[in-house]
């Protein structure tokens, strides 16, 4: 009877889900990431997780990581709530002469020279303000026959002509090579092809093949690379505007229920692209309109005191006070006004005369003064006490323990390493003041500080409370101490009294290697010069840590955001929180892996073990962004290319290093130093540990191409 009766349960579940169920509010305990990708609410994967039926995304856990997926088959890249976006990979038609593109690709019909896509979607619909139809190749063109719920509607395109005895020029698309065009409002779909302009040139003579595709237009830069490279691409980022029902705003504001800008803090617009509305929240709010208020992510107060915003309306001289959606600027005692500067701003107040009235105020303020400083004084002694015995609970709690014994094993110079209080570093970040934030990541926060005598250094704050961070806190510094190293940042001493433990490191003024490489202003002035020397200075302090140290020293998170440049570009090594000293008798680790996804050694996957060769696979993987400037795991890259790792060591074996090369750092002549040192790090990357060279052999290979360089400059 029983199981009758769960059965019976289980269809009329079954029934209602059937049923596209409106679940307003979402449960607390849903799945919010598959794989790499976050699912915000209104969407969701499972039952009672999603606003209603369009916005279920399916989680297939058969896929290294997780892969989300919009009805049923179109991969997700990304979901944004504030804009109303959702990212997908959209496929790539083409035209090839026959017998040259035969790969396997997500597509409506396969003929082995002519390949046409189509997007069929059941509810939203296609940016028109985000996305270009493009065609890239020589006299060929593309056109789409705009679907409307799977209806067909407009027909629209573009052409792409070359003048065979002219280069085509790389950038935007002109015409010359690449076109591009507007997709109409409104689109949920559409069906793509391409075609040659006549059948003997098909299409476009040396190129072989034709493209067409729909594609974030931010996403693509023409090169004319492309004309081989994107026979590999199958897919192209994609923008879709979504939206909530097919009403407007007035309408759904009717029934409560069912009305989805659920905050209280929120406001509702219409969708510009078709039938449905949005939810934002109010100015001053940030989070997610669509989860009812006392939910973590809903809508929030901004505090745009420690913000900084108020700097930018106010008077310098004021005090900002948040209040709930807002802030207000009080002026500077003797001043009025709403501090605003282009408000009342703050002016001297004026007209204060009557003496007697302050003199009699001035008396009784003194009188209250004193008796308020007498109270206060027994008060704060008492608190002195009780903050001294905190203090010391603290020290015990932080490893301070820990800490002294290791340090008494290991015979270093612990006489260089200082003992900071906690007022002093209070005071040197401003109270930890959020603008004075360098960076932060798994292990915690990192300040920028200023002491007494000036000196500026960087604060590492590591998270709250559990022992496993203290742990690593105290090998930090047990390893820091070992070290004494021109690359490797220098630890200038601790904090243990306060609840979370402080580190202080010297101040390295010019960021991380990585926002050098990343940021596009930035990465042109880092020529190739530079860049290998950084390579070289990194290469020579991890040997250092490898074989020169007084114990061998496993970084185990080499990557570009943990080697610091200074203001002449000198590398310092950073970010030791995860190293282990070696003990002399054993040369693996069983560990926890700490390293960054992209950066890690394959075969940690295969043993569990991270060894010195490791470092070596994080430090190829460093080469090779060196050399193409490009991001280590990219989800705008296709499939193939989206780790940098296999990517580079693929193009090196195939001798196509060259059109992987940042463009900046190709000038011509160093063709052959270039290729010498993609060898160091194809090497480096080895899958198997053993075929990697050393961390030393590596520096001495890198430093003889230098003083090579350094020595034919002379010559000439
Ligand atoms: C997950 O992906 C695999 C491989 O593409 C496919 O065979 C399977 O049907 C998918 N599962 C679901 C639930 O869609
Ligand atoms: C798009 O999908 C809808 C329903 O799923 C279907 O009726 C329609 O025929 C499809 N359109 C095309 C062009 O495949
Ligand atoms: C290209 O140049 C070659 C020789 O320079 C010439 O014979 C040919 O006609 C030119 N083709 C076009 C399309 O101008
Ligand atoms: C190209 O060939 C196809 C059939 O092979 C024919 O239908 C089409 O009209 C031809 N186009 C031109 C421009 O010659
Ligand atoms: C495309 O990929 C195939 C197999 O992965 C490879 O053999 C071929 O060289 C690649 N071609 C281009 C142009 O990248
Ligand atoms: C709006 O959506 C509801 C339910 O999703 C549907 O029943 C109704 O037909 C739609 N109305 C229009 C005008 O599309
Ligand atoms: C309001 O919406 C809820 C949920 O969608 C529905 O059950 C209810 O009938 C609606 N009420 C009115 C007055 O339309
Ligand atoms: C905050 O207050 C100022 C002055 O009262 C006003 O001008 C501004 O519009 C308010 N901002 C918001 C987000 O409410
Ligand atoms: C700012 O406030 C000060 C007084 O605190 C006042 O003297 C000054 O005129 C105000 N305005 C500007 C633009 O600094």
């Amino acid at each position: 009877m029983d199981m009758v009766g769960k059965l019976l349960q289980q269809l009329l579940l079954g029934v209602i889900i059937l049923a596209a169920t409106t679940a307003s509010i979402p449960n607390s305990n849903c799945e919010r990431m598959c794989g790499e990708v976050e699912i915000p609410y209104p969407f969701g994967t499972s039952e009672g997780c999603y606003l209603d039926k369009p916005f279920l995304i399916t989680c297939n856990h058969t896929f290294p990581p997780p892969k989300p997926f919009l009805d049923i088959d179109l991969p997700v890249v990304d979901i944004s709530v504030p804009n109303g976006e959702l990212r997908v990979s959209n496929p790539v038609a083409l035209l090839c002469k026959r017998g040259y593109s035969t790969y396997k690709r997500n597509i409506a019909t396969v003929d082995y020279t002519r390949i046409s896509a189509l997007l069929n979607l059941s509810s939203f619909r296609i940016s028109e303000t985000r996305n270009k139809i493009t065609a890239v190749g020589c006299d060929v063109y593309t056109y789409i026959q705009g679907l409307d719920h799977g209806q067909k509607g407009f027909t629209t395109g573009c052409l792409s002509l070359c003048d065979q005895n002219l280069s085509v020029a790389n950038g935007p698309c002109s015409g010359v090579g690449c076109c591009q065009t507007s997709i109409p409002k409104g689109a949920t779909g559409y069906i793509l092809n391409v075609r040659s302009l006549s059948n003997d040139t098909l299409p476009g003579g040396k190129h072989q093949c034709g493209y067409g595709f729909i594609i974030e237009e931010q996403a693509y830069k023409f090169s004319s690379l492309d004309f081989r490279n994107l026979k590999n691409r199958t897919t192209v980022p994609l923008v879709l505007d979504w939206a909530i029902g097919n009403k407007t705003c007035k309408d759904a504001q009717k029934n409560k229920t069912s009305y989805a800008c659920k905050a209280t803090q929120s406001y509702c617009y219409d969708s510009t692209n078709g039938p449905g509305y949005r939810c934002i929240c109010s100015s001053g709010y940030h989070g997610n309109p669509y989860l009812p208020d006392g939910q973590d992510d809903s809508c929030q107060d901004i505090d745009e005191c420690k913000l900084g915003h108020w700097k930018l309306a106010c008077n310098a001289t004021t005090t900002c006070i948040n209040t709930d959606g807002n802030y207000t600027c009080t002026c500077p005692k003797g001043y009025e006004g709403d501090g605003r500067i282009d408000g009342t701003d703050c002016r001297p107040i004026v007209g204060q005369s009557n003496n007697k009235i302050i003199s009699i105020a001035l008396g009784v303020s003194i009188s209250l003064l004193v008796l308020l400083v007498g109270t206060s004084w027994v008060y704060w002694g008492l608190k002195k006490r009780k903050l001294i015995k905190l203090k010391e609970k603290w020290f015990q709690q932080n490893g301070g323990l820990m800490l002294q014994q290791r340090l008494q094993h290991h015979t270093g110079s612990m006489d260089t390493t200082k003992i900071y209080s906690a007022e002093e570093l209070k005071k040197a970040t401003d109270n930890y003041n959020k603008s004075n934030i360098l960076g932060q990541g798994g292990y915690g926060t990192v300040y920028k500080g200023v002491l007494a005598d000036n000196k500026v250094v960087a604060i590492k704050k590591s998270k709250i409370g559990d022992q496993s961070q203290i742990e690593q806190f105290i090998n930090e510094v047990v390893v820091l101490t070992q070290i004494n190293h021109r690359n490797v940042v220098k630890l200038l001493g601790c904090c243990l009294e306060t609840e979370v433990p402080l580190l202080v490191y010297e101040f390295i003024t010019n960021g991380t290697l990585s926002d050098h490489i990343h940021n596009k202003s930035r990465s042109s002035l880092l020529s190739w010069d530079k860049r290998l020397k950084i390579a070289k200075e990194t290469a020579g302090a991890l040997a250092y840590l490898h074989c020169e140290a007084s114990m061998p020293i496993i970084h185990r998170d080499v990557k570009t955001a943990n080697i610091l440049l200074d203001g002449n570009h000198i590398a310092k090594v950073s970010d030791f929180g995860a190293s282990r000293l070696v003990p002399l008798d054993q040369t693996q680790l069983t560990t926890l892996v700490q390293g960054t996804f992209g950066y890690l050694d394959p075969e940690y996957f295969r043993t569990s073990h991270l060894t010195e060769k490791s470092d070596v696979y994080s430090f190829g993987v460093v080469l090779a962004e060196l050399l193409t400037s490009e991001k280590v795991i990219s989800f705008v890259r296709p499939e193939s290319e989206r780790n940098l790792a296999t990517y580079f060591v693929s193009m090196v074996e195939e001798d196509r290093l060259l059109e992987i090369l940042d463009d900046h750092i190709y000038n011509g002549s160093n063709a052959e130093e270039l290729k010498n040192v993609a060898n160091v790090a194809k090497r480096s990357l080895s899958v198997k540990g053993d075929d990697r060279p050393t961390m030393k052999e590596v520096a001495v290979e890198l430093d003889g191409l230098r003083n090579k360089e350094k020595h034919s400059r002379k010559k000439s």
